[in-house]
């Protein structure tokens, strides 16, 4: 998985560097990511612009995994960055971000929200429901600030990993119907507006999808629907942003094309529709999440107890669980993994992996072969540089995890673990009390 190794030693060695040493002087559970491997992916997207001669922003998902260090990677990558809250947009602006390459979402931003990012000159506000193109046309008049907008619709195309569906009208609280004249509405409304430029639609279909199919449909509609607006208005979009959802391969059942492979297809599908109406073929950005940071995570966490439920399973717990990745208990995500110090032994023994919170829902694998695993040994689970960490929480007051970065045999800590006095420090501050007394 991603581009880890066995060693001499048959141990697993991430971006160079042993998972015994990571373990050693970060603890478990620990989050390393293998930055080669993110750096690869950027580049290959950025490479597939430039082979199909079309103009495009790559904007990296920040919700995936938001952090300063990430952002700085991906910013000098020359990468763009997608946020969805006053939150992710303080963390750019503090990692250094260019402003004016953050493109800024939400579905129900506050004005503080739509006021921060007019007043950091942020690359584009993408406008997602009526109440936002009031609060927009109201602080863009109060600041007298331009903005340029997206205007993000919903095209009645709903992509589940493997397979998509088409309907008249989508259930989902994101964005205007493409369908239904709301995308028509906001159009009228963002022109009549003097200091906005509409850039043009967005959309995203989903997330973990294999199939060019419903990407290419997906840009089909939204140029059906640029060249009509140009019809009625005059008026031409030099932008198209088709969102991100390009799948990654967690397991052996997962069969996703190389992730630039979408973004080709998308390409010549702009292209063949733009030449269909006579349209010039817009700028083409898209926003991938997953697989830019995804499979490039790997956590090291410690095994501890088992237990046997006879005839059923053998549970394995570990250091973490759902506190560090909630996937597999919110979505039942599957994933990967391995004994990370006896790599050159046979993975062939049964284990439900389980975490160490007080639910029994908190499993991290169903069933995972690993060697005959003692207490102390090093377990990998793999894949998990996407919505992990992002998704943490401190519930039983588990502290979060370290998070590392490694590459070229190097490694560097980008978040440090959290320590028990970090969960209690907002607590103590409400409190007015110091440490000492407690
Ligand atoms: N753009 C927009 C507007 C999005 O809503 C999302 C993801 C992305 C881009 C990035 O999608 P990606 O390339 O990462 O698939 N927590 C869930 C995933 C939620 C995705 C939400 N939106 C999970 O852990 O699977």
């Amino acid at each position: 998985y991603g581009t880890q190794k066995i060693n001499s030693n048959g141990h697993l060695e991430i971006g160079g560097v042993d998972a015994e040493e990571l373990a050693r002087i970060y603890g478990t559970p620990l989050i390393v990511y293998d930055i080669a491997l993110v750096r690869d992916r950027a580049r290959s997207f950025l490479k597939a612009f430039e082979e199909e001669g079309v103009s495009g922003q790559v904007a990296y998902a920040s919700k995936a995994f938001s952090s300063i260090a990430m952002f700085r990677i991906v910013r000098d990558e020359g990468l763009s960055l997608d946020v969805v809250s006053g939150g992710e947009l303080y963390t750019a602006i503090r990692s250094g971000y260019p402003a004016e390459r953050i493109h800024f979402h939400g579905n129900n931003k506050s004005e503080e929200e739509i006021r921060m990012a007019f007043r950091e000159g942020v690359g584009c506000i993408v406008v997602d429901n009526f109440h936002e193109i009031g609060m927009i046309e109201q602080i863009s008049e109060e600041l007298a600030l331009p903005m340029d907008v997206l205007i993000r619709v919903t095209p009645g195309i709903e992509a589940h990993t493997h397979d998509f569906i088409t309907t008249g009208q989508e259930d989902s609280k994101f964005g205007f119907d493409l369908n239904n004249g709301q995308a028509d509405e906001a159009f009228r409304l963002l022109s009549g507006i003097s200091r906005i430029r509409i850039l043009g639609l967005h959309c995203h279909i989903g997330s973990q999808i294999f199939d060019t199919a419903a990407f290419n449909l997906a840009a089909g509609s939204l140029m059906r629907k640029v060249a009509a607006w140009r019809e009625e208005d005059g008026y031409t979009c030099p932008v198209l942003n088709l969102g991100g959802g390009f799948g990654i391969r967690y397991t052996d059942e997962d069969h996703p094309l190389e992730p630039e492979e979408y973004v080709r297809a998308m390409i010549r599908t702009v292209k063949e529709a733009a030449a269909e109406s006579d349209y010039p073929v817009p700028e083409l950005w898209i926003e991938p999440g997953r697989s830019l940071v995804g499979e490039a995570g790997t956590t090291l966490y410690t095994a501890g107890s088992e237990k046997e439920v006879p005839e059923t399973r053998t549970y394995l717990s570990v250091d973490g669980g759902m506190s560090d990745n909630i996937r597999p208990a919110l979505y039942g995500a599957a994933y990967s993994s391995a004994a990370a110090l006896r790599m050159d032994e046979p993975h062939t023994s049964a284990y439900t992996i389980a975490g160490k919170c007080c639910e029994s829902g908190d499993k991290l694998i169903e069933q995972a072969y690993l060697p005959d695993v003692e207490p102390g040994d090093l377990i990998a689970v793999f894949c998990t540089g996407a919505y992990g960490y992002a998704m943490a929480s401190n519930y039983n007051r588990m502290p979060r995890p370290a998070v590392v970065f490694v590459e070229d045999g190097d490694h560097r800590a980008a978040i440090r673990r959290e320590t028990y006095d970090d969960l209690i420090r907002l607590e103590l501050e409400a409190a007015g009390i110091g440490k000492e007394e407690v």
